[in-house]
């Protein structure tokens, strides 16, 4: 008979219990569960609500309990549901009645969202630490080409040209946002629901401070009800995993397009590609695509979350136990990205004479031409337009734009000087982009130290 089995005569219905159980994925809880439930046990005690003697027991056993579960010593199966039911009954078995005191003045309600959050809360540690690996990476991938030019796109079309560094950069950013997306839903993760009971909180004089200070939270939760209900913090998490996955996906498209062999600007290295079982000269960035296959499952976790809670009356309803298999699938998807990105990262091999060779297209310098006639103060419209009239008046002769003379030029740019035959050099295009946050070669070496510094500093924490 299951431990709430009081009021029932019959048996679950095999099927039943099948369908019901949690034990099958709620068991990666087991610390977090025994952790909490070591200070529910110490507080009652210290409230003289159960004897000190049959705290230390309890908890005693806990410890064994972990232990036991730990190497592999600890029998999981469905007739127990969940991971609270088998330690607790665990307990039973090993104290008799004493073991029995441990569910005083709580419910699974309240438990669920303990355990959910302790677990929540060092996973997301965890993750700000691992987006901070991917930064490293990046920022060192980057370091190591500091001067490499190639053609910055919009719209998939050359557009102009900018550092490789400055592209792999971009990323850090979004990356940089994501950290902090982390560390915000963290403070809301970080709060105790114990004491809230199944709704209504207990009669019993529990002292949720003391459980507060125990597990290290900043917060209790004010509300029982909204304790017991809340998944909010789950749905923003899952939110920040869809937005990394999302970055990550999109840097896996900007390599996809770099290793094929149109564009040719990259070689992944081996370990991160596989072949084709039919074509031998194939290597494919298999990893890149599974990334982008995997985000849609991560955006999946996050709509079957939003959709989870959207009709639930309150407070507590058994639909919430699915949060679980959502919340832990994105978790794992995201975690296996940010263990393979970096290495991945590390090991690329950039082929800097393709990059330059594309970055030379002349095209990629017409917003050159235009800027230096409103430095002659023509008005941009119209130095757009005699640029733009140059561009066509070189398509139709059949020649790039730096192949035509400083005459043929001027039949379009009348202001054209001998300085504006010397506006072709990619080179001279990306170093001239001095702004801050531009792509100029200055302003990428400074953003490459300030990033070293931070990410050092982020180390030291
Ligand atoms: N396994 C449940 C969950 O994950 C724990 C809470 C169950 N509470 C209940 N009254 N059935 O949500």
């Amino acid at each position: 008979m299951a431990l709430w089995g009081g009021r029932f005569s019959a048996q679950t219905q095999s099927d039943v219990a099948v369908y019901s159980e949690s034990i099958s994925f709620d068991r990666r809880l087991y610390r977090h569960d025994i952790a909490g439930s070591k200070a529910h046990v110490e507080m009652l005690a210290h409230q003289g609500i159960i004897p000190e003697s049959s705290a230390a027991e309890i908890i005693a056993e806990l410890d064994r309990i972990l232990e036991r579960i730990e190497q592999g010593d600890f029998k999981f199966g469905i007739e127990l549901e969940d991971i609270h039911m088998h330690i607790e009954s665990a307990l039973i078995d090993a104290l008799g009645p004493e073991g029995a005191r441990v569910h005083s003045g709580r419910s699974r309600n309240d438990q669920i969202a303990l355990d959910l959050r302790l677990y929540l809360r060092d996973e997301t540690r965890k993750l700000i630490a691992g987006v901070r690996e991917f930064q490293r990476a990046l920022v060192e991938r980057a370091a190591a080409d500091a001067d490499a030019i190639m053609p910055g796109f919009t719209h998939l079309q050359h557009a102009q040209v900018v550092l490789f560094a400055h592209h792999l950069l971009a990323y850090v950013e979004m990356l940089d946002r994501d950290a902090a997306r982390l560390a915000d839903t963290l403070k809301r993760i970080d709060v105790m629901p114990l004491g809230s009971g199944a709704l209504a909180g207990s009669t019993l004089p529990l002292d949720r401070e003391f459980v507060r200070r125990k597990l290290g939270f900043t917060a209790i939760t004010r509300n029982s009800m909204d304790a017991v209900a809340d998944r909010d913090f789950v749905i923003e998490l899952a939110s920040d995993l869809a937005i990394i996955a999302m970055h990550t996906s999109r840097l896996s498209e900007d390599l996809i397009l770099w290793c094929s062999q149109e564009f040719d600007f990259i070689e992944l290295d081996d370990a991160f590609c596989t072949g084709s079982s039919l074509m031998p000269q194939k290597k494919n960035p298999d990893v890149c695509e599974l990334t982008r296959g995997k985000t849609a499952r991560v955006y999946g976790a996050l709509t079957a979350l939003l959709t989870l809670c959207k009709g639930l009356p309150l407070t507590y309803n058994r639909d919430l136990q699915e949060d679980k298999l959502a919340i832990f699938d994105a978790l794992d998807t995201v975690k296996a990205i940010l263990r393979v990105y970096p290495p991945m990262i590390a090991s690329m091999r950039i082929k800097r004479d393709n990059m330059r060779r594309a970055a030379a297209d002349p095209a990629l310098m017409a917003t050159d031409l235009a800027e230096k006639l409103v430095e002659l103060g023509v008005p941009f419209r119209s130095a757009h337009h005699r640029v733009g009239s140059f561009v066509k008046w070189c398509r139709e002769h059949g020649c790039r734009l730096d192949e035509a003379s400083l005459e043929e030029m001027r039949e379009t740019i009348p202001e054209a000087t001998p300085e504006f035959l010397q506006l072709f050099d990619p080179e001279a295009s990306a170093a001239k982009r001095r702004l801050a946050g531009g792509t100029g070669f200055e302003p990428v070496a400074a953003e490459l130290a300030a990033w070293r510094k931070r990410l050092a500093a982020e180390d030291e924490r």
